[in-house]
């Protein structure tokens, strides 16, 4: 039978994309959005959201009480998914990501335990991240399993990008994350969204309700925004092949990230959502593949056949992590789901539909690099080093 479920951030990139799938599969929906700016722009179309009318759409803050009153009226399910989504962003609009991240997540389970128009909710899943791992799982010859540090400024200026051993400071083997991994964010997004998942399944433990953090690797697909140059480094790398403006590439370019195509993700949501079992824990999403941003960029330049220089500078942004890569087996195991769009096709259906969209000036992501400049978040690998 068909559940009502609230989508907080539904109006977003995941969202919308999952707001069609349940009204497809038979659920009624309701989307809590603020319609931020950054992301849809000054002038949103409402009727993006809303599937001709067949999602009920609230325009409203998760940080106004009255709005997510109204929001969790008689739903059965919430899927929390709005927030503040930029990492490098997140290390100076500090006070901004947790009244968002935070305070809002607060807020929606202060009004699910207290309102009486919030009936008996059956679950609650929400987005958390990858992020909460920091640098995540590697092999190190004489430690065994170990989890590295944030990289210090003496190695990343000196060009020693690679994470080593806590213990010996040696060279490591890249593992896959498993969700036993301790948290360990290294950026203030990454720390709102521990402290978002903590609260959530905590909730969920103390009213016995299944519980999902699904912890989302990097998400990309048709539909994300163009226009948000804090976050998606396809769609950064697409507004400036297209234009044929430089691509710069932090680092060295070997810097890797799990890439997981949306389809995928709205699969295993859906799975959380539709589960008939209990439970209450944190689940990856990803591909459990490592591809490198280089590969992203000279993927990325080679399809618009674009003329955009590919330039290494070495350059390097607080509250980065150098690889990522999900271990899947217990999201295999609990939600029988085995990611199936492997990067190349993923990225193809992408930058078609990239093709279709209205250029993005270059003027927005040049800022965005000014920003984290101007705030000293940004260093350079020394000349010769
Ligand atoms: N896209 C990814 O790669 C990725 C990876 C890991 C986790 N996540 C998480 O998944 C969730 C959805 O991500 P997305 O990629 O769809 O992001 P998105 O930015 O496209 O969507 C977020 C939505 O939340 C809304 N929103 C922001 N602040 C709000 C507020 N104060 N009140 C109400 N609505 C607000 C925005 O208007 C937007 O529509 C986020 O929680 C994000 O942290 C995303």
């Amino acid at each position: 039978m068909g559940k009502s479920i609230l989508v907080t951030g539904g109006a977003g990139f995941i969202g919308q994309h999952l707001c069609r799938k349940l009204l497809i599969s038979g659920h009624d929906v309701r989307i809590l959005d603020s319609l931020q700016p950054q992301i849809h722009g000054s002038k949103p179309k409402l009727s993006d959201f809303t599937c001709e009318g067949r999602v009920e759409f609230i325009q409203g803050d998760v940080r106004d009480r009255a709005a997510l009153e109204r929001a969790v009226t008689e739903v059965d399910m919430v899927v929390h998914l709005a927030a503040e989504t930029g990492t490098g962003q997140s290390m100076y609009q500090i006070a901004q990501y947790f009244s968002v991240n935070v305070q809002g997540t607060a807020l929606l389970l202060d009004v699910l335990q207290n309102e009486s128009c919030a009936r008996d909710i059956q679950s609650i899943v929400m987005a958390s991240s990858r992020a909460i791992y920091g640098e995540g799982a590697y092999r190190c010859a004489m430690h065994g399993l170990v989890y590295p540090e944030q990289r210090t400024v003496e190695r990343l200026s000196s060009g020693r990008f690679e994470p080593v051993c806590p213990a010996c400071g040696d060279p490591l083997e890249l593992l896959p994350t498993p969700e036993s991994a301790p948290f360990k964010p290294m950026s203030i997004y990454g720390l709102t969204k521990q402290v978002q998942e903590q609260a959530i399944l905590m909730y969920a433990r103390n009213r016995r309700i299944n519980g999902f953090g699904l912890r989302y690797q990097n998400v990309y697909g048709p539909g994300q925004s163009l226009k948000n140059p804090y976050t998606g480094i396809l769609a950064v790398f697409s507004n400036l092949a297209r234009q044929n403006l430089p691509i710069e590439i932090y680092e060295d370019g070997q810097e890797s990230r799990d890439f997981v195509y949306i389809d995928d993700v709205v699969e295993a949501t859906l799975r959380c959502i539709d589960f008939s079992g209990n439970y209450i824990g944190a689940l990856n999403v990803g591909s459990g593949k490592a591809t490198t941003v280089m590969q992203v960029a000279e993927k990325i330049r080679a399809f618009f056949r674009s003329d955009s220089s590919i330039a290494v500078s070495g350059a390097y942004r607080a509250g980065d992590i150098r690889h990522n890569i999900a271990d899947m087996s217990l999201t295999n195991e609990v939600l029988e789901f085995v990611p199936g769009e492997p990067f190349e096709k993923g990225l193809h259906h992408f930058l078609r539909w990239v093709c279709a969209q209205n250029h993005e000036d270059g003027a927005n992501y040049i800022r965005s690099v000014e920003e984290l400049q101007a705030k000293g978040l940004m260093g350079n690998q020394q000349v010769g080093a």
